[in-house]
């Protein structure tokens, strides 16, 4: 038997043991994060890059714990998202680890960005629930999430060409304060 056809029938029975994924429907509508998000990047990037990673976990198709990792991610980022406010500051839980951690919202928002402008390639960063800024090469499963930021290419190029700083200080206007508050507290 050749090697790819191999390789196809250990995915399979491999598949066949695994629980199927599910994508996470959005609480709000495709277009509800504009300016923010395009409706034409949250259709791309949810309707088919999120959608992509849990079909093809679920056919068996490619490296399974890529395709896992990031439909688990996609699956924590998009939920926490919500419509564009003016002024969107953290509350509760959440404000309280970031001051304790970081003096002040302001702070830790520089603190994330000089992070995040260092990824060099596909990535993510995120708040964890003990306050530290993370980062995350391509796709990993992490279990500490209290914030998440997806910065591959694909969640900003349509919308900022390639001003990736400026979707970094908009993002802040779509996050659901009450989500992050939630993992803070459950542990979830
Ligand atoms: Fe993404």
């Amino acid at each position: 038997m050749q090697t790819d056809n191999l390789r196809n029938l250990i995915n399979l029975v491999e598949a066949k043991g695994k629980q199927d994924l599910v994508l996470e429907k959005l609480p709000y509508s495709r277009g509800a994060l504009a300016p923010v998000m395009s409706q034409a990047t949250v259709d791309y990037h949810y309707g088919e890059l999120a959608k992509g990673y849990v079909e093809r976990y679920n056919k068996g198709e490619g490296d399974a714990s890529f395709n896992e990792a990031g439909a688990f991610l996609h699956n924590t980022f998009f939920p926490q998202l919500r419509p564009p406010k003016n002024n969107n500051q953290p509350h509760g839980a959440s404000l309280a680890l970031i001051n304790r951690k970081y003096g002040s919202f302001k702070d830790l928002k520089e603190d994330m960005k000089k992070e995040a402008m260092k990824i060099q390639g596909s990535g993510w960063i995120y708040l964890s629930r003990n306050g530290d800024i993370k980062t995350i090469k391509n796709h990993q499963i992490k279990t500490d999430i209290a914030l998440l930021i997806d910065w591959w290419e694909h969640a900003w190029a349509k919308d900022y060409g390639s001003n990736k700083a400026k979707y970094f200080d908009n993002i802040w206007r779509c996050i659901n304060w009450d989500k992050v508050n939630v993992r803070i507290y459950s542990g979830k």
